[in-house]
């Protein structure tokens, strides 16, 4: 049975037709005094044994509500819990940068680890965060689907990426594109504070050209509106934005308009006015493999 975090509700119920699944009955409650109760009141009487639980973890909120729907199941006999983060939050806190921080996945991986048999996540900012679960963790790659928005008439593609780290990405959607021909180069960026970012340009030629640029996240969309202004500023032809996690905080979606992107392509990792592509098959093919 698959059981859907409030704000995967889509994403799990694609993933339910799937796998041809029952979806959940789930409810999402609070206190008076704030606390939530995120529960599942007819998981019991379904006789369900295996429970998919499909939450992205985009708020503190959402954290609370898997570690709730993990027990919840759990409580209502269910044998086998596999936890789904589609998108895993805190996933970018992934070492302690400064003295005195956390590993901020690892604290969040550790609490999930405590009610579930199986983790799954899609394109976490790093493959090793899944090292942080106590039970085997797998990072399904989801990017290739991104390739399935772009028009086909793409002029002399360049597949970029903002930053060396996304480059695998990029990588992977010019794979995906068409006959897999066309060029793939990224930017250097450095990170000036929490929304401010510096990009230095590669050589590429981009005048004339149409670019993709991927990234896994976009969250305040700074990182692309460099990349993007630069890219106008050595004429480009069309840009178009794809990336895996389209968090798009904030002003994210009009800072990139403005910017001039041609489009922006993300997943359903994130529900919200960029998921154009599902990761359902790819959840759905890595849940029916065995580990
Ligand atoms: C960081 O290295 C990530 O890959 C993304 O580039 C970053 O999270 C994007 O954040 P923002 O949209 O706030 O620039």
């Amino acid at each position: 049975m698959i059981v859907s975090g409030s704000r995967s509700q889509s994403l799990a119920a694609a993933l339910a037709r799937e796998l041809e699944q029952p979806l959940a009955a789930v409810e999402y409650d609070r206190f008076p005094d704030g606390e939530l109760l995120a529960s599942v009141p007819g998981f019991s009487a379904s006789g369900a044994d295996r429970a998919v639980i499909v939450a992205s973890t985009v708020s503190s909120d959402a954290h609370l509500e898997v570690l709730q729907l993990q027990d919840a199941v759990r409580e209502a006999g269910a044998e086998e819990v596999v936890t789904v983060l589609p998108y895993m939050g805190y996933g970018r806190q992934d070492e302690a940068f400064e003295a005195g921080q956390p590993v901020s996945s690892r604290a969040v991986a550790r609490a999930i680890s405590t009610g579930v048999d199986r983790v799954l996540t899609v394109n976490p900012h790093e493959k090793s965060v899944c090292d942080f679960f106590d039970p085997v963790a797998t990072a399904v790659d989801a990017a290739g689907r991104l390739a399935d928005p772009l028009p086909d008439d793409l002029v002399d593609p360049v597949f970029l990426s903002p930053d060396a780290g996304a480059i695998d990405l990029a990588e992977t959607v010019r794979d995906a594109y068409g006959d897999g021909t066309g060029e793939t180069d990224y930017f250097e960026k450095t990170r000036l504070s929490g929304e401010e970012v510096e990009i230095s340009p590669s050589d590429t030629v981009v005048e004339g050209r149409d670019v993709v640029v991927t990234d896994d996240i976009i969250a305040t969309g700074s990182t692309m509106s460099e990349a993007v202004a630069i890219l106008h500023e050595r004429g480009v032809d069309r840009v178009f934005v794809t990336c895996v996690h389209p968090l798009l905080t904030a002003n994210a979606f009009t800072k990139l308009s403005r910017a001039g992107v041609e489009a922006i392509y993300g997943t359903d990792t994130i529900e919200g006015p960029a998921s154009v592509v599902s990761v359902a098959p790819a959840l759905a093919t890595a849940l029916e493999t065995n580990y």
